[in-house]
């Protein structure tokens, strides 16, 4: 056992990897933890452009808890797992925004249809990944809705609807619903043939 170190530095260096960890995925983190009580997408993305100098500090305060605790400590293990966890989270929350991943199993609760009618919106006013999050969970709330998908670098939106549920202004209707500074725009409307 290690004994326990009188300099309370001694602790911080795993504390600030994780804190910088979450500072520089502020604006996707915190946003999603304001999401789930509907508080609007908040002015974290001011952060963003400061996310490389936040993640090159995480992780040479990594390196400095792996080097301090050793490879096998709880210390190290720890960090290593929140800080890149948060580190990551824009990519991770960008892939579930594009439907690349998802974490419900249960789709098939949507019914199956042959026939889509999609709605591309161009939406202005994205701030990040954690904004575009709470649109796409608008979307996925509606009950017509079969798939959604929110891009936040292009500031846009496909969204497949079960064909003559909906119109273009109700598509625009939800977006404006989630915050009016949003800016939202059907910009192409098709019928789509799955198979
Ligand atoms: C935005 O980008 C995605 C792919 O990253 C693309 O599928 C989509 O069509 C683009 N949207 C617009 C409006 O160009």
């Amino acid at each position: 056992m290690q004994p326990k170190s009188a300099f309370p530095s001694d602790k911080s260096s795993y504390i600030w990897a994780i804190t910088t960890g979450l500072l520089g995925s502020s604006c996707c983190i915190i946003q999603l933890i304001l999401n789930i009580f509907s508080i609007s997408c908040a002015g974290f993305s001011i952060l963003t452009p400061y996310r490389p100098i936040f993640l090159s500090f995480t992780t040479v305060l990594i390196l400095y808890t792996m080097t301090k605790y050793g490879l096998n400590s709880k210390q190290t293990l720890v960090t290593l797992l929140i800080s890149l966890s948060l580190s990551t989270s824009p990519e991770l929350i960008s892939l579930y925004n594009q439907g690349k991943i998802t974490i419900s199993p249960f789709n098939l609760e949507k019914p199956l249809t042959e026939e889509v009618e999609i709605f591309v919106v161009q939406i202005n006013g994205i701030s990040c990944e954690g904004c575009a999050n709470r649109i796409k969970t608008q979307f996925d709330s509606k009950p017509f809705v079969v798939d959604s998908k929110v891009y936040f670098n292009n500031q846009s939106a496909i969204v497949s609807v079960i064909p003559g549920n909906y119109k273009p202004v109700d598509i625009e209707t939800w977006v404006k619903m989630v915050d009016f500074k949003y800016e939202p725009k059907v910009i192409q409307h098709y019928i789509e043939n799955k198979y």
